[in-house]
């Protein structure tokens, strides 16, 4: 299948790394003529994929076209192109919804709303998409763990959850900071932060549908280091405010904030 790529920044990199990877047979991917350095070396990297001269060429020669553009730009981009009678288009833009990126790609036909993470690279991590669209899990399954719903503002909340991934490594690096202040060498303290948070990760991947609870109880042993750092953190309300920050994030992908608004300190 001909794949077409319009944007070709960091979400587009994963995604066509992921799938040149998975050596998918069949595939030919078409990048737009933007971020130069990066869509040249893809092409350097992989003979499937073609840098194009224009998004014109994109959407001519694709059988079907992601969209990966910021939305700031998104009208801009999309209405300058000419999508044929039904031609198939997928969007990745977080914050459009899909009655608005119907009407931007006519008459192209909008098959999906996909997000996808950078962890696709390496053919690992979430893949949420809506509506539920066979040919596009098939094609995206092998670089990750799609996750169908039928409800947009599902979809919007799988991409709010999405933005845990910057937190995370700010708690790693605070986790790796601290050991350095306790005169660790630093590759060291990198080398156990990181690989204590891998292993730990490893053991969140069985879905079980009951949460994780369980795994909290595993590994809080009873008037153990774990139990009681938990107990503070809980007690200081740090897990009330991860929660009250995905309301935001999830507010503004809805239009209902921006990026000035912020939590309420208490
Ligand atoms: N990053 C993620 O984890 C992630 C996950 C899911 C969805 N998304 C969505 O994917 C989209 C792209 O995100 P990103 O992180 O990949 O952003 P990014 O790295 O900033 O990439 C945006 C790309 O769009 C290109 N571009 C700008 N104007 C263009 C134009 N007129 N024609 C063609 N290309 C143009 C940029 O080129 P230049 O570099 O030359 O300006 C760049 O290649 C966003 O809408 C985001 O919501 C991102």
């Amino acid at each position: 299948m001909s794949l077409g790529f319009i944007g070709a920044g960091a979400i587009t990199e994963a995604v066509v790394t992921g799938l040149c990877e998975a050596s998918a047979p069949g595939l030919s991917i078409l990048l737009s003529p933007r971020s130069r350095e990066r869509s040249r070396a893809l092409a350097e990297r992989y003979a499937v994929v073609e840098v194009a001269a224009s998004n014109q060429e994109v959407a001519d020669r694709s059988e079907l076209v992601f969209l990966a553009v910021r939305p700031q730009v998104a009208a801009e981009v999309l209405t300058a192109l000419r999508f044929r009678q039904g031609q198939r288009v997928a969007s990745f833009i977080a914050t459009l919804d899909s009655a608005e990126v119907a009407r931007l790609v006519r008459p192209g036909l909008l098959i999906g709303r996909v997000a996808p993470v950078p962890p696709a690279a390496q053919r690992k991590g979430p893949i949420a998409m809506c509506p539920p669209n066979e040919q596009l899990a098939e094609l995206l399954g092998p670089i990750g763990t799609v996750i169908q719903v039928s409800d947009e503002t599902q979809l919007d909340a799988f991409f709010s959850a999405s933005a845990m991934m910057a937190p995370y490594f700010e708690l790693l690096e605070s986790v790796s900071a601290w050991l350095r202040a306790q005169g660790i060498d630093a590759a060291q303290a990198d080398t156990y932060t990181g690989s204590l948070f891998r292993g730990i990760a490893e053991k969140s991947t069985q879905p079980s549908g009951e949460g994780f609870a369980e795994l909290v109880a595993e590994h809080a042993t009873r008037a153990g280091i774990n139990e009681q750092l938990r107990r503070e953190l809980l007690a200081v309300g740090f897990y009330d405010r991860v929660k009250a920050g995905l309301d935001l994030i999830q507010a503004r992908m809805q239009g209902r904030a921006t990026l000035n608004d912020t939590l309420k300190t208490n």
